[in-house]
């Protein structure tokens, strides 16, 4: 299993099909958003930029699910997305991808994991 990276928050704070948490991913060119959501149970988390304009997703802070807490919604021009796969099913992108992250849930926390080898 991929070492733990850094922790991003309590377990408690990820309700399933609720509002997510933000976090900053380091990367090369600098940090990018990223954030992260509970969905069937377990965390899932993603680059914060929609994969059709690469703007983030949520207009309101952590919101990132749809009404019914089923697909996550770019506040932008409503591309809707699978919260396991992060396919685009409907919207200008459909059939795009948000990028994935790996993430885990370990002692009480939800974690990035280190998936550079
Ligand atoms: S920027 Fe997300 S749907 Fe257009």
């Amino acid at each position: 299993m991929a070492a733990r990276q850094r922790l991003i928050c309590a377990s408690g704070a990820l309700l399933d099909g609720g509002a997510g948490v933000r976090f900053e991913l380091d990367t090369p060119s600098g940090p990018r958003p990223a954030f992260v959501v509970r969905f069937e149970g377990l965390p899932r988390a993603f680059l914060n930029a929609c994969a059709h304009v690469p703007v983030e997703l949520d207009w309101l802070e952590g919101a990132f699910f749809d009404a019914d807490g089923a697909y996550l919604i770019c506040a932008t021009h409503g591309a809707t997305y699978h919260p396991v796969t992060g396919v685009c099913v409907a919207g200008p992108c459909r059939g795009a991808s948000l990028q994935k992250l790996p993430v885990a849930e370990i002692d009480g926390g939800i974690w990035l994991l280190d998936d550079s080898g």
